[in-house]
């Protein structure tokens, strides 16, 4: 579906790309013909991602990083700036940089619940507003993708609050966006991931055999997503391929989300084949 031009001529910022999906996104896009720059808090761990991304681009696709924390207006604005200077230009954005943690809510401090809203919102918001003001100013048309959750849509989440807060503000700031900025030719959509085991994220989220148990025993499909399905598809949302779709949270979860359809738990209870013969000694004879 994709070639090596499907992203050429663009050059795409991923907040956070410096490790889990971010730099799987960022090896996807570069292998798509886009110029990627990555940004983060540690120096080290971009180098390094660097050397790993730029080995799946092509000749002419350039990759950089910028040592930036999101959270600062300022060095998000002069982040932007450079890497205008250094690439020549720039189309695309994706949200990715996040934190979080397992907390009952009740212990939280105001740090920790400022701490996760200042990287996610106040963080995506401060890369949205200083592309999309370059966007403006240059009369560019470009592509916004935010990274988001499935609890941000309707459910929020327990023992995740301010992630659950600040991905839900993500998410109204995605389609707030979309309608204001469709004048400008600036597209704003999300993706919604379901698990993708990723160090940052199961280091602080899945601390034991008990909970990985229950993510794979509560999804559909029985297993966790792949990095590669999840950058196919900020590749195609990035992409010229979909230039009419803004405003749009897509959720890729292997269907974990539809636990809560309320005979769901049945199939949990047997086999298949018991099921079918209890339903069928069910049926009016
Ligand atoms: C309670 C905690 C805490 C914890 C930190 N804090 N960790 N509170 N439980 N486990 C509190 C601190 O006490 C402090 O509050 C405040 O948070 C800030 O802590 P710092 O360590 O100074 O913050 P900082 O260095 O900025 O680190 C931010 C961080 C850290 C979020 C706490 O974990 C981080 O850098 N994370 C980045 C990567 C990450 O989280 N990736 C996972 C994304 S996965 P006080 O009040 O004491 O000052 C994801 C997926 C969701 O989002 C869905 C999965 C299926
Ligand atoms: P990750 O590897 O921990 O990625 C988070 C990245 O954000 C890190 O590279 C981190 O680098 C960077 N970051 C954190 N705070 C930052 C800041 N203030 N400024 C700049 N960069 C910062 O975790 P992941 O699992 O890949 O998560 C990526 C995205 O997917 C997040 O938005 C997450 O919420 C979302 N997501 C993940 C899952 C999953 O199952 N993995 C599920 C749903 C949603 P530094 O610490 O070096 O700055």
């Amino acid at each position: 579906m994709f070639t090596k031009d499907t992203l050429s001529g663009k050059t795409i910022l991923i907040t956070g790309g410096g490790s889990g999906l971010g730099l799987a996104m960022a090896k996807g896009f570069i292998a798509n013909g886009a110029n990627i720059a990555i940004c983060g808090r540690t120096e080290e761990k971009l180098q390094k991602a660097i050397e790993e991304i730029k080995t799946e681009g092509g000749e002419t696709s350039q990759a950089k990083y910028y040592t930036c924390d999101v959270r600062d207006h300022e060095a998000v604005k002069k982040m932007v700036a450079e890497i205008v200077t250094d690439f020549g230009s720039m189309e695309g954005l994706v949200n990715n940089a996040a934190g979080n943690f397992l907390s009952a809510s009740e212990d939280l401090t105001p740090g920790g619940f400022k701490a996760i809203i200042d990287i996610v919102l106040h963080g995506s918001f401060n890369c949205t507003h200083a592309f999309g003001n370059y966007l403006i100013d240059n009369k560019k048309e470009g592509s916004i993708l935010n990274i988001v959750t499935t609890y941000a849509e309707s459910t929020g989440c327990a023992f995740v609050l301010p992630s659950a807060c600040s991905k839900a503000g993500v998410l109204a700031m995605t389609r707030s966006l979309a309608f204001e900025w469709a004048e400008y030719g600036i597209r704003v959509n999300a993706i919604a991931p379901g698990p993708f085991p990723t160090k940052g994220a199961w280091s602080r989220l899945v601390p034991d055999k008990v909970i990985e148990k229950m993510f794979i025993k509560k999804n559909p499909m029985k297993r966790y997503g792949e990095h590669d399905e999840l950058a196919n598809l900020a590749t195609f949302l990035m992409s010229d391929m979909a230039p009419y779709i803004t405003g749009e949270s897509v959720v890729i979860d292997g269907g974990e989300r539809l636990q809560a359809g309320q005979f769901n738990f049945i199939n949990d209870l047997m086999s298949r084949k018991k099921l079918k013969a209890a339903f069928k000694a069910m049926k009016p004879k």
